[in-house]
């Protein structure tokens, strides 16, 4: 299928191979091996639904109900550098001038989701954001560069990327709900999303 745009998301569907799908959890694996996933918790104080790990210089972290990017994982080690199968894919539709200093992978077992949300932790939003998703298909939500208004839904196949840049850089977005076994990717079913970002 043809790239499309939805609400200034390129959405650029089955743009990974299932060979390339393959090749991609099985560097994430290792990833995960060094940093394990966790459970952030939310401003409100609970776990999240979804489990987060990160390579490269910053990962994501949430500490006393604050969210931000640390230098390592909460255990203490460095995070892992991002695969070079992510910054290939970062290369071809993002920029080859600089690679991320972050790639999120958030993992969603049965019954996760991610609430609406802006990615605005990073000092410089012209620099877009880049997903992939892989495993189960995932309900992604889109709304608007304020909070409220109408939405969009989009479910996300595995090998599906999108890119949030442009005007739509500070978008809500989030996911509503995930068709746990609707993929044969993960052996332990669920959806891998990664999200690149440049943080400095
Ligand atoms: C995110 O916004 O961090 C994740 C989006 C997704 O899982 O597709
Ligand atoms: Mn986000």
């Amino acid at each position: 299928m043809t790239e499309f745009d939805l609400r200034g998301f390129r959405i650029l569907p089955g743009y990974l191979s299932a060979e390339c799908q393959a090749d991609l959890v099985a560097a994430l694996r290792d990833v995960a091996a060094q940093a394990p996933l966790f459970s952030p918790v939310t401003a409100s104080g609970k776990a999240m639904s979804v489990r987060m790990t990160s390579a490269g210089s910053y990962g994501w972290v949430s500490d006393r109900s604050r969210y931000r990017y640390a230098a390592a994982h909460p255990d203490g080690q460095s995070w892992p550098a991002i695969p070079s199968a992510v910054l290939g894919i970062w290369r071809d539709l993002v920029s080859d001038l600089r690679d991320p200093d972050c790639c999120l992978m958030n993992y969603y077992g049965e019954g996760a989701r991610m609430g609406l949300h802006q990615d605005r932790d990073e000092a410089d939003f012209s620099w877009p954001v880049l997903s992939i998703s892989l495993g189960d298909e995932g309900l992604l939500r889109i709304g608007n560069p304020v909070r409220g208004g109408s939405t969009v839904s989009h479910w996300l196949r595995s090998g599906d990327v999108v890119v949030m840049g442009g005007a739509a850089r500070m978008t809500y977005h989030g996911v509503d709900r995930i068709r746990f076994g609707s993929s044969a990717l993960l052996k332990m079913g669920g959806r891998i999303n990664l999200t690149c970002r440049v943080v400095d």
